[in-house]
């Protein structure tokens, strides 16, 4: 399963990530992989199989200073956690430092129960809260803001 593949699986499972549209090739290496507001991309494989496990993007946000990055992680969405996340924000988090970041958002729908514990445990703070955000049906959800301070001015 290649980068595309699992984010738009993820997608089309619904409920989790606020993303809603399948990703082209083009449209996910703009966005995610290699576009001007990518700080960086960090994917995770499986050390004997080689298998994609997931990937996570630290990239520039409109409405964002620029000194902090705007995180989105997708790994899998079968409840079974096995450190994918974790493993690929230790690299994350990292490079941020040495990018000279002061912090880390991450915007995650109220209701992604699994997405808001998986960063609380990175150590992310509530932030903010964007209220009733539209999907795309029209129906109004929450989005959190959280930030990961980097401890650098
Ligand atoms: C959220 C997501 C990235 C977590 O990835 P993961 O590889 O399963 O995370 P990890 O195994 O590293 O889990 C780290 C910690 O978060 C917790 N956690 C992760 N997902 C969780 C879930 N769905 N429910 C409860 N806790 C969860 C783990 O229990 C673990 O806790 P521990 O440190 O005490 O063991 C993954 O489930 C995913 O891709 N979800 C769909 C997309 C999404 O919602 N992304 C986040 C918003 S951008």
């Amino acid at each position: 399963m290649c980068i595309r593949d699992r984010l738009n699986a993820i997608i089309a499972a619904g409920g989790t990530t606020a993303l809603e549209t399948p990703y082209t090739p083009e449209r996910l290496a703009d966005r995610y992989l290699v576009g001007p507001t990518v700080l960086c991309c960090f994917v995770a494989a499986d050390r004997a199989t080689g298998r994609l496990e997931g990937f996570q993007t630290l990239g520039r946000e409109d409405g964002l200073p620029d000194d902090i990055g705007d995180i989105g992680t997708f790994a899998r969405i079968d409840g079974k956690q096995r450190g994918v996340g974790s493993a690929l924000f230790a690299a994350t988090r990292e490079r941020a430092r040495q990018l000279g970041l002061s912090a880390i958002n991450a915007t995650i729908r109220a209701d992604n129960t699994g997405g808001l514990t998986f960063y609380g445990k990175q150590g992310f703070q509530d932030h903010s809260i964007t209220p009733a955000v539209p999907l795309k049906d029209g129906r109004p959800v929450d989005r959190v803001n959280k930030r990961f301070s980097l401890g650098v001015s």
